[in-house]
């Protein structure tokens, strides 16, 4: 998978990019990331990309023109034609299914915003716009990271281990079960005693069922389109109401 970020920061992009699990993934050829200085593709001496607003108010506008000469040349940069992504607080918020989609694309190109945002006109250009979240950063890289770190680890061969991103929070729509590692007891707090029972279907049984209670405590909103049989349905609406404690 490629892609390509715009920005004009983009020395905030390049340390995080090769760190980790995205650094390793493209050291194997799994993704290929590369980062554009916007300002590269400014005409004039002061590399401007970004102007006072038609109709007065606070602060600046991304200008138009930068970025349609940046969107032109990068899209010739590889064969395949690009999904353009702007990172905006206006955007479709990106959750794990979105996630799913974006790393099925063969290429994403992403652009990423300062100041007050966006000339409207650079949307035309775009054919999704993301938000992490009902919040304001002053910039789009740091949605920009989040949305390539997300989607990076769904590729094929990035994880170590190929069950992680399969058995992990919102993969079935539900929150993950509890996770413990040793000591089997630390501070007198016991490890729940049948993950240590080599039990695997109860083990599997168990994690289910946790998996049900968490999400109905803390993310009821996720059990909408969880896929539940009327059994844990049941035991949800029971947590829900806080019929259940965690003896059940
Ligand atoms: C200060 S914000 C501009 C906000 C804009 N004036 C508005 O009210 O919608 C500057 C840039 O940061 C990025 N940004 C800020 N918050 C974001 C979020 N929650 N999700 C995605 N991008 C965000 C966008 O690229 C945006 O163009």
């Amino acid at each position: 998978m490629r892609i390509d970020i715009i920005s004009v920061l983009p020395e905030m992009l390049t340390a995080t990019l090769d760190a980790s699990i995205l650094g390793r993934a493209q050291a194997r050829g799994i993704i290929d990331v590369a980062v554009h200085d916007l300002r590269d593709w400014t005409t004039d001496r002061h590399r401007t990309t970004d102007d006072y607003p038609f109709g007065g108010g606070p602060g600046m506008v991304m200008k138009p023109e930068p970025v349609y000469r940046a969107l032109d040349a990068i899209s010739d940069l590889h064969p395949d034609t690009p999904m353009v992504v702007v990172m905006s607080p206006q955007g479709r918020p990106l959750d794990q299914a979105l996630v799913h989609d974006l790393a099925a694309q063969s290429r994403l190109i992403l652009l990423c915003g300062r100041y007050e945002g966006f000339d409207e006109r650079i949307l035309d250009r775009a054919d999704l716009e993301v938000s992490i979240g009902d919040y304001v950063l002053t910039g789009g890289e740091l949605p920009a990271l989040v949305l390539v770190d997300a989607v990076a680890r769904l590729q094929e061969g990035a994880l170590g281990c190929t069950d992680s991103a399969t058995d992990e929070s919102f993969a079935e729509g539900l929150l993950e079960y509890p996770q413990y590692t040793r000591p089997a007891v630390f501070e007198d707090k016991q490890v729940p005693e049948v993950l240590l029972s080599g039990d695997h279907a109860r083990i599997a049984a168990w994690r289910r069922r946790e998996s049900v209670r968490r999400t109905a405590e803390r993310r009821p909103d996720l059990l909408v389109h969880a896929h539940l049989t009327d059994e844990e349905r049941e035991f949800a609406r029971r947590i829900a109401e806080g019929e259940t404690t965690h003896g059940d």
